[in-house]
């Protein structure tokens, strides 16, 4: 396994995690990359313009693909069908509401855990808040705690103090985010003064939520913030925004189970699949 040169780390990330989802952030930070050169392969992004993300987009794949301890993001592609339903235990009364299996718990399980041991090494003895997300982030966020402690227990020279807090909010009715977020429960925010805060997030579908969550928090003055999200949806319409954790890039569909509802269904589903026509129709709440 190749390591990316430190000089072109930071370049090659924030290129990735500007460039890959919105063509609005090309404009802005164009004038700061011209060539990457990786070993003894130059890799031209000539003269940044009008719509010559993708191809940044692409060239940073390509790095990315050489060093694989590189890759920020586990990207579930378009094309990707799942597997069948019959392959898994779905509970009888969700049966015939989804169309596939798309990420199953065992791999959420093994995913997670890496994200917990970037995570740990990177805050490393600093006290973390964990803000959880609810409702749809409690199950990833007890998993992702469970292995942060799993961590603290088992490494004699690191160790990550943790406090745990909650959040609520709203902002989907059926498939549809309002585009109105309210804060619709938790803790006093006023606790995260001066804290390393990690907030916990089942997914970022077009950004606004987290990024109004993130101006919300910065009025309680925490010292840090980061946000780790189990999933990211490719969006045209998405803000740009990036968590700084990320277990899966999934296609633009609506996904239920694992704590991630249809109007408040589906949450007690182990596996994270992709609701059908008829689950939506069933569901769904009369306007
Ligand atoms: P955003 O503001 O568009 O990023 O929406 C984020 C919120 O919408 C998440 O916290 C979820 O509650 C909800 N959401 C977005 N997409 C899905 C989905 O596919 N399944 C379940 N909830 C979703």
């Amino acid at each position: 396994m190749k390591k990316l040169p430190d000089h072109l780390e930071f370049m090659v990330s924030e290129t990735y995690r500007y460039f890959s989802h919105s063509p609005l952030r090309e404009q802005k930070y164009a004038s700061l990359y011209s060539t990457i050169n990786v070993g003894e392969q130059p890799l031209q992004i000539l003269q940044l313009s009008g719509r010559r993300w993708l191809a940044i987009a692409q060239c940073v794949s390509r790095i990315l693909e050489q060093y694989d301890e590189f890759k920020l993001h586990f990207e579930i592609s378009d094309d990707y069908t799942g597997y069948a339903l019959s392959n898994f235990c779905i509970p009888r009364h969700y049966e015939g509401d989804l169309e596939n299996v798309l990420i199953p718990w065992g791999l959420i399980q093994d995913r997670t855990e890496r994200l917990a041991r970037d995570i740990f090494h990177e805050i490393k003895d600093e006290p973390l808040t964990a803000l959880c997300v609810l409702k749809g982030g409690y199950r990833f966020y007890t998993d992702l705690l469970d292995k942060l402690t799993t961590l603290n227990r088992f490494h004699a020279s690191v160790s990550v103090p943790l406090h745990v807090d909650f959040i609520r909010l709203k902002s989907y009715e059926n498939d549809d985010s309002t585009g109105k977020i309210r804060v619709i429960g938790g803790d006093n925010l006023n606790n995260l003064r001066n804290r390393n805060v990690l907030v916990v997030e089942d997914i970022i579908d077009t950004g606004r939520t987290m990024e109004r969550l993130l101006a919300i928090l910065k009025e309680h003055e925490p010292k840090s913030v980061k946000v780790a999200s189990l999933l990211v949806k490719r969006r045209p319409d998405s803000t740009g925004y990036r968590p700084d954790y990320c277990g899966f890039e999934v296609p633009d569909r609506f996904v239920v189970g694992y704590a991630l509802d249809y109007n408040e269904y589906f949450r007690d589903l182990n596996h994270i699949c992709v609701i059908n026509d008829s689950g939506k129709e069933k569901y769904k709440i009369p306007l």
